[in-house]
């Protein structure tokens, strides 16, 4: 067989990824051993969290060596297989590499059997009904107790996580207030349903204006972004509020100098839960989970928003947008 085509990291990045950080290369066809499989890449996703991965510094996953492939999360075709458990043909996600074709065991980190609706396009399973779904469904619900009738704000509305939290909290009779950057973003999260949508980068006094939006407070605030947002946030917390702390893109091109957040004594005057959480530490739920987005969305109350590219060769430059705060909706690269 061939070589195949993969995305390394050639350097470190210093701040934002430039495209000088990554190469196209190649490598001999990964050969399966005992138990093991062989995935052809279908559907790759571009996430935040690869940029931890990035830097030499801890994060929830190794650092990315030198030379090597990138990881992140894919949705492929088992098309060699060593384990009966899983036959040629299965569609599977898994944390894998930025690679054509790669190998995996049955332990594979995040390792799921996709069951592919027909008519559904596959990127959607990397998607709202996929880890973004199941992110935000953790978040909201498991994390955040989000119940009919509390308010709900989100940071990063107009994004992957965000664009599906407003759906599934109005879905659940939340009264939403989503934050995006700029009026074409605001826009689409009012278009997703949300009752009230903040174009953060043009209001004078963040906090002002979504105590204006909730004057009685927020009962769960969904935490995308960290920074400045969470900061004008905590104060306007409700007795007993929950802030469920999905990530910090505002500070992940800057590691090394994080927002020193100055307001979490407010954790204390209003007695706040706030947590912060990764989605696979909790299987218990993902059923449920998985269950609400398939019948939300077959019911047509759940809308996926993508950002969607075609060509391992693209993943270098769409993962530099959504870096870059531009994207709206989860960015995926088609295979
Ligand atoms: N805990 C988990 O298991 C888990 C799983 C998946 C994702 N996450 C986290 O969830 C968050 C959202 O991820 P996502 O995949 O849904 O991405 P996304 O929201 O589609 O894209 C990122 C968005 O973040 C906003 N942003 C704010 N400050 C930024 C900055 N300094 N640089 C770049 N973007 C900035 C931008 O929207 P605006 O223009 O509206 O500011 C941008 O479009 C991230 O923090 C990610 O790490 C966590």
């Amino acid at each position: 067989m061939g070589d195949i085509r993969q995305i390394v990291l050639t350097r470190r990045p210093t701040g934002a990824p430039v495209p000088e950080d990554f190469a196209l290369a190649s490598a001999p066809m990964p050969r399966p051993g005992p138990g093991e499989m062989l995935v052809r890449m279908r559907v790759c996703s571009c996430d935040p969290a690869i940029r931890g991965f990035l830097d030499d510094r801890p994060s929830y996953l190794p650092p990315v060596a030198l030379g090597a492939p990138i990881n992140g999360m894919s949705l492929g075709e088992i098309v060699e297989s060593n384990n009966p458990d899983w036959p040629v043909g299965t569609l599977v996600r898994t944390m894998a590499t930025w690679s054509e074709y790669y190998v995996i065991g049955a332990d594979a980190l995040g390792l799921e059997k996709v069951n592919a609706a027909p008519g559904v396009p596959l990127q959607h399973y990397m998607g709202a009904l996929g880890p973004v779904g199941l992110t935000a469904w953790v978040g909201l619900f498991e994390i955040g107790k989000a119940k009919p009738g509390e308010t709900v704000v989100v940071s990063a509305a107009a994004g992957a996580t965000g664009s599906t939290v407003v759906q599934l909290a109005k879905a659940a009779g939340c009264r939403v207030i989503g934050l995006a950057g700029g009026p074409a973003k605001a826009q689409i999260v009012r278009d997703l349903g949300a009752d009230i949508a903040i174009d953060y980068k043009s209001v004078p006094d963040l906090a002002a204006a979504i105590h204006e939006a909730a004057p009685e407070g927020v009962d769960v605030y969904f935490d995308n972004v960290g920074g400045e947002t969470l900061d004008a946030i905590l104060p306007l917390m409700r007795l007993h509020g929950r802030v469920a702390v999905c990530g910090m893109i505002a500070q992940y091109n800057d590691a090394d100098n994080p927002h020193g957040n100055r307001n979490l004594w407010q954790l204390v005057v209003n007695r706040l839960n706030m947590r912060g959480f990764i989605t696979y530490d909790h299987p218990e739920v993902l059923g449920e989970a998985q269950a609400m987005l398939d019948s939300l969305f077959a019911s047509g109350g759940l809308k996926p928003l993508e950002n969607v590219r075609e060509g391992l060769e693209k993943l270098p430059e769409a993962f530099i947008e959504l870096m870059s705060g531009k994207t709206t909706g989860k960015t995926l690269v088609l295979i």
